[in-house]
């Protein structure tokens, strides 16, 4: 499997795991308990900023070589173009709920003001890596070359993951703590 795959797959497993944790927070607020808003904005921050800069870009740049190799995924690559665009603004909308709970602005909010959007973007993300996966990502496998995969490095170098990395970003340790990744279990002092 060509390293760029690999590594956008293995990514996708890692979002899934924080999408079963906001999941799981989504729950406890729709059972009437008290959900952890902090970890929620964690998360919901960590994958727009991190999708948005480095995943997305980097997936855009092989589905454009692969559009050169063949003409007929026009359609599909410009849907999943979109989509990147569509999960951006449902993460925004539903970090920008989160923000104003957690300043205190808003807090006689209705459960669904809050449920809707998460689910939405849950749902939105869960589907698109799924037609990633079984589409566009096993066509770029097949039908791009060593020379088109050397084009995409040079082109998009991944920037170091903030939170399933070594170097854990300050603003993440306690989602890393909270994931129980050993790059993080020795770091209680750093904050
Ligand atoms: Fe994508
Ligand atoms: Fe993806």
């Amino acid at each position: 499997m060509a390293k760029e795959i690999l590594k956008l797959r293995k990514e996708h497993v890692n979002f899934k795991k924080l999408l079963d944790m906001l999941d799981a927070q989504l729950d406890l607020l729709r059972q009437a308990e008290d959900p952890d808003y902090q970890l929620m904005t964690d998360i919901i921050y960590y994958l727009i900023e991190y999708a948005d800069t480095s995943h997305h870009p980097r997936e855009e740049a092989i589905f454009s070589l692969l559009l050169e190799r063949d003409p007929n995924l026009e359609q599909d690559v410009a849907e999943i173009t979109r989509q990147h665009n569509t999960i951006a603004e449902s993460g925004a909308r539903f970090h920008e709920k989160l923000e104003s709970i957690i300043n205190g602005e808003s807090e006689i909010m209705q459960l669904q003001e809050i449920e809707a959007p998460g689910r939405l973007c849950i749902t939105t993300l869960r589907a698109h890596m799924d037609k990633e996966e079984k589409g566009l990502f096993m066509l770029a496998e097949q039908l791009l070359n060593n020379d088109d995969w050397k084009k995409i490095n040079v082109k998009m170098r991944p920037k170091s993951d903030p939170l399933f990395s070594t170097n854990v970003d300050e603003r993440f340790l306690s989602l890393c703590r909270q994931l129980g990744q050993a790059a993080c279990k020795n770091t209680h002092d750093r904050k």
